[in-house]
């Protein structure tokens, strides 16, 4: 274990994980807890945040920040810095993964393009996209102090490709265009990010396809039989991408799109 936490260079190293209560975020902090990264935890979700933190100090004994606020408010950008300042001083891995996402509850979201509301999509381009302008800008400085900076944003396989409707027939399930648009201005809002940064810090990019959670039973025979690999993906496939490109096993890869959707836009 020493030897791979030499390998990746996480050890002691400062990251924040935004979205870290959600099903990814929490895959992420305890991937990068066990390579002994300290953490700080932000999410709108106060009580699965302690948790996670307390989970992450007893099983890795790391130490943990806990930011409990929403990233479409713009006091949460100063909470952030205050406690990125904090101690050292020094941030060397900014995870933007907090989204509202396919099943997020909100009116006129998951739903035919009828039917799908302004409000709804302004919301989601605030947080899915702007709030990672915003916070990587207020990171920026914290970042600089690090000899090995890396942001690694998290998209989707819809920034990429638009939705096959055929999966969705018969089913409660839907597509938002507005979670398809803040995916790829994020992917894009990457490079521009990765070359502005560089040579100081680097920017990538994670597109996960669509992962098991479950869904509707006809929706994931459909999803599989399109896949390569013919499943849906796991929390834990994602782990190896992020930690990858967190850590020094990429110290010469920026404003690049690692893509994990067992083969989905392979063909
Ligand atoms: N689940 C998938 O199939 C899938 C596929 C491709 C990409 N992704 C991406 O992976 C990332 C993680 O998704 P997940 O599946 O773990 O979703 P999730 O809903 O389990 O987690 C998202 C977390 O973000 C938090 N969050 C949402 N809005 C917030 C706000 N305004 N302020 C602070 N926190 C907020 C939520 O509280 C939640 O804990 C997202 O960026 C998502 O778009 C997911």
């Amino acid at each position: 274990l020493k030897s791979l936490r030499n390998y990746f260079g996480l050890e002691g190293k400062r990251a924040l994980v935004t979205g870290a209560a959600g099903h990814l975020g929490r895959t992420f902090s305890q991937a990068l807890a066990g390579l002994g990264t300290e953490l700080i935890l932000l999410d709108r979700n106060e009580e699965a945040l302690r948790s996670l933190a307390g989970e992450l100090e007893k099983e890795h004994a790391v130490s943990t920040l806990v930011l409990a606020a929403d990233l479409a408010d713009d006091q949460t950008l100063a909470r952030a810095v205050d406690l990125v300042s904090a101690g050292p001083g020094t941030l060397d891995l900014l995870v933007n993964n907090a989204a509202y996402v396919g099943t997020s509850d909100i009116e006129g979201w998951a739903v035919s393009f009828e039917k799908q509301k302004l409000p709804a999509w302004r919301q989601a381009l605030e947080v899915n996209l702007t709030s990672v302008f915003a916070l990587t800008q207020a990171c920026t400085p914290a970042l600089r102090l690090s000899p090995m900076a890396s942001v690694v944003n998290i998209a989707s396989i819809y920034g990429l490709l638009g939705p096959d409707w055929s999966l969705y027939d018969g089913t409660p399930m839907a597509n938002p265009a507005a979670y398809a648009a803040s995916k790829g201005g994020l992917i894009q809002l990457t490079r521009w990010m990765a070359t502005t940064l560089a040579p100081a810090i680097r920017v990538n990019s994670i597109s996960p396809g669509g992962i098991q959670r479950g869904q509707d039973p006809a929706f994931i025979a459909r999803y599989e039989a399109r896949t390569p690999l013919k499943r849906m993906a796991r929390e834990e496939d994602l782990a190896g991408a992020l930690l990858f490109l967190a850590g020094r096993p990429s110290s010469y890869i920026t404003g690049q799109n690692l893509v994990v959707d067992g083969g989905w836009t392979a063909w």
